[in-house]
């Protein structure tokens, strides 16, 4: 599906100087800015709300790529999407009406995306494979950046590729959790179209060359 998107996540970054961090991520040459909002419900860490992203959008052309680790997120699209997000990815796991969710999105002129645990089985998805712009597998379990990546997660994105070439679908394959220098190429092979990457990204003293570095994998 083309050149592999890098998007680095603002978790990992320091808090205290979120608009610093997405200057950095724009200054690296990566094309998205990654948000890891978490509501101490369905994950049990939290981050940030759609203030944030809003005060980011003002520094920032970046495509913005909205991971809700919420439950119940239709109480709270309207506002991601009012802030500027340019796409919002919920979990399957946090709503039982994800169909309904995705249309919703797509109506407020979103990327529409939706994401599974590792615990979440990949065949799940196949009812809504065909009202998807991302779906996002995660290869940790959600809630903190710095973990290892679980290396039986990456199956999920080789069966959701072969869905999509057989069925002919465009949903694009992100992973999230665990990627850094040493495991992207095993994402990139399973079929990942996007690697999201905390801690390796804000980890790394030359982040241009880090995210040079990823995309040759
Ligand atoms: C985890 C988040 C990830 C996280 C990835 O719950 O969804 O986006 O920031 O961080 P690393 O790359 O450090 O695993
Ligand atoms: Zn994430």
């Amino acid at each position: 599906m083309g050149k592999t998107i890098i998007a680095p996540s603002v978790l990992s970054a320091d808090f205290a100087d979120l608009g610093g961090a997405v200057g950095q991520i724009d200054a690296s040459g990566a094309d998205w800015v990654h948000l890891d909002v978490m509501d101490g419900q369905f994950v049990p860490n939290i981050t940030f709300g759609p203030k944030l992203v809003m005060d980011l959008r003002r520094r920032s052309q970046a495509f913005f790529d909205a991971h809700l680790m919420v439950e119940t997120p239709e109480r709270i699209i309207g506002a991601f999407a009012n802030a500027g997000a340019d796409s919002i990815t919920f979990h399957l796991e946090a709503t039982v009406h994800p169909h309904l969710l995705l249309q919703e999105i797509r109506g407020l002129g979103k990327k529409a995306g939706i994401s599974i645990v590792p615990s979440t089985p990949a065949g799940l998805l196949g009812e809504l494979l065909p009202f998807l712009d991302l779906i996002l597998v995660m290869t940790v379990n959600p809630g903190f950046g710095g973990q290892h990546l679980i290396p039986e997660c990456l199956d999920k994105l080789h069966f959701l590729a072969e869905e999509r070439q057989k069925q002919g679908f465009n949903y694009l394959l992100s992973v999230d959790g665990g990627i850094n220098s040493e495991t992207a190429a095993s994402a990139i092979a399973a079929g990942a179209d996007v690697l999201v990457v905390g801690s390796a990204f804000f980890g790394a003293p030359d982040k241009k060359k880090f995210v040079d570095n990823l995309r040759l994998q």
